[in-house]
């Protein structure tokens, strides 16, 4: 099967060269970017340029990610669910000895094929414990940013462990004094600066917005000294730092006569760790739950190749699917059977979505087995909700939370033994009547639960569990001069 995607890759890399239409594509990957958090949703943070973009584009209001960062970009890479591809259960932590399956060929690798150049600026969390893992390895000509799930701002520190976790391509970059996202934006201006524009260009800027550490250089706190809140004030700050950032970018783009040529897409790899430093509001749940909250993200595209801009498609679409477009668009044609459907034709034109079902994770771990199927308007969640269950990173996950309220825990705090056991629900939810899951219609519609349920269980034959989680000391940073390196597994 795979060799068959492998020859026709080559075929068709032929013909698309020649035709030279490849557009220029720049994927926003902001992390953990709730459906609050953006100007187009909340009049009160200031992002001109990301919503000047989203008005002259196509604002996607029902797209769907995984509910947590690795799962979310393993699904983009491959184009699969996650639970095919044994990425179904929570995200990487430091010590675990894995990655995405070097089996499986990425997006950038069949872009690589058709002759972009591939750029990564920003996070990877895809596995690191050997050199194989990394992205140079998996199709990124270039990589500039973090390892793991996530670092300080300016300390460039593991979040949750000791570490220090910035590289420039396989390289250790000490620098710890220069904010984060400067040295970012910096970065994906360099590169369109210095790109060859005869070849097509892809550039994923995986914006480090992370939960958790609210650090913000203080001119962009000051934009909104009227809001009391800390976290709310230092958040929105970060958003604004975040929309400089694509304004520097786009301007590059501009200067260097590509901007009529690049299709720019935004999304989040998940929702937001509210109210820690963001907010799902009015959607349900926390991060790394089956909820809406944490997997129904904002999402545009703008470009000149869209010929229908300028409104709100309500029409579905899920990451997968972002992988398959890309890939068509790019001129790589396979006959692998991912999951990802091409949307072109509903995000240029308008037309009717492919797309009328997906899965929003299958895990079936004994400890808290949880899925959850969405199949025309409803919604189907079964198990246990919460991905993260018993590692409690979070201790509140299936209530509606906005800024303001109280904090919620963001670090991991490991199984002590003495956790509840995990609920076990059945909850039947009509989308799109009650998009904030507050009506569960399970015992008034069971014949639409074993509709559901027989339709996740036909998903659920294509499950592949996931490997064993074995934390590995060996990946201790002590053993590599302090920094997050591969090298122990
Ligand atoms: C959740 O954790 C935060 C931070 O540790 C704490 O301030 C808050 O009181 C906790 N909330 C509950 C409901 O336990
Ligand atoms: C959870 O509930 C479902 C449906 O009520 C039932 O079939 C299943 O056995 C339950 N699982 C556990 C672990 O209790
Ligand atoms: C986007 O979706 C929300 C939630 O379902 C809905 O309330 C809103 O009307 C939609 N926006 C547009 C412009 O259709």
């Amino acid at each position: 099967m795979r060799l068959t995607c492998l020859v026709l890759v080559a075929l068709v890399c032929v013909i698309v060269v020649e035709s030279g239409k490849q557009p220029h594509i720049v994927l926003i990957l902001a992390e953990d970017l709730g459906w609050n958090d953006v100007g187009w949703h909340n009049a009160d943070i200031k992002m001109p340029i990301l919503n000047q973009l989203a008005a002259d584009g196509v604002i996607f209001n029902q797209s769907y990610v995984q509910p947590a960062c690795t799962p979310s970009r393993a699904a983009l890479l491959t184009g699969y669910y996650p639970f095919k591809i044994q990425r179904q259960h929570q995200m990487l932590l430091n010590l675990e000895a894995d990655g995405l399956s070097l089996d499986l060929k990425t997006l950038p690798e069949m872009l690589k094929d058709v002759g972009y150049l591939t750029h990564l600026v920003g996070k990877w969390h895809l596995g690191f414990c050997k050199e194989e893992y990394l992205p140079n390895k998996r199709g990124f000509d270039s990589f500039y940013g973090w390892l793991t799930l996530g670092t300080t701002l300016y300390s460039k520190e593991n979040i949750i462990a000791p570490g220090y976790d910035f590289r420039d391509n396989t390289g250790v970059v000490q620098e710890s004094d220069t904010y984060l996202p400067f040295m970012l934006a910096e970065r994906a201006v360099d590169i369109v600066m210095g790109h060859y524009k005869e070849y097509p260009l892809f550039l994923e800027f995986s914006m480090a917005l992370s939960g958790k550490f609210l650090e913000v250089p203080q001119e962009y706190e000051d934009l909104y000294s009227d809001i009391e809140d800390d976290r709310q004030r230092k958040f929105y700050g970060k958003l604004s730092v975040m929309d400089n950032s694509i304004g520097l970018l786009v301007d590059a783009l501009k200067t260097r006569g590509m901007w009529e040529d690049t299709l720019f897409i935004f999304t989040s790899d998940n929702g937001a760790l509210a109210s820690e430093s963001g907010s799902n509001w009015p959607l349900r749940g926390n991060i790394a739950t089956l909820f809406e909250g944490a997997t129904r993200v904002p999402t545009f595209f703008h470009g000149s190749m869209l010929k229908n801009t300028g409104y709100v498609n309500n029409e579905l679409m899920h990451i997968v699917d972002l992988h398959k477009t890309i890939i068509e668009l790019a001129g790589a044609k396979t006959e692998c059977d991912i999951d990802g459907m091409d949307l072109w034709k509903t995000i240029s034109k308008g037309k009717p979505s492919p797309r009328t079902e997906f899965v929003y994770n299958i895990d079936d771990n004994e400890l808290s087995p949880g899925a959850a199927i969405r199949v025309g308007d409803y919604k189907l969640i079964t198990g246990h909700p919460d991905l993260l269950y018993p590692f409690r990173m979070l201790n509140r996950s299936d209530d509606w939370y906005n800024y303001g309220d109280e904090p919620i825990s963001g670090i991991p705090i490991p199984p002590t033994g003495n956790e509840p056991p995990p609920s076990n629900v059945t909850y039947l939810f009509n989308i799109i009547d009650d998009p904030e899951e507050r009506n569960n219609l399970a015992e008034e519609y069971p014949n639409k639960v074993e509709e559901l349920r027989h339709r996740l269980d036909e998903y659920r034959e294509h499950l592949v569990p996931p490997v064993n989680r074995v934390f590995d000391p060996a990946g201790d940073p002590v053993n590599f001069g302090g920094v997050w390196s591969p090298g122990w597994c």
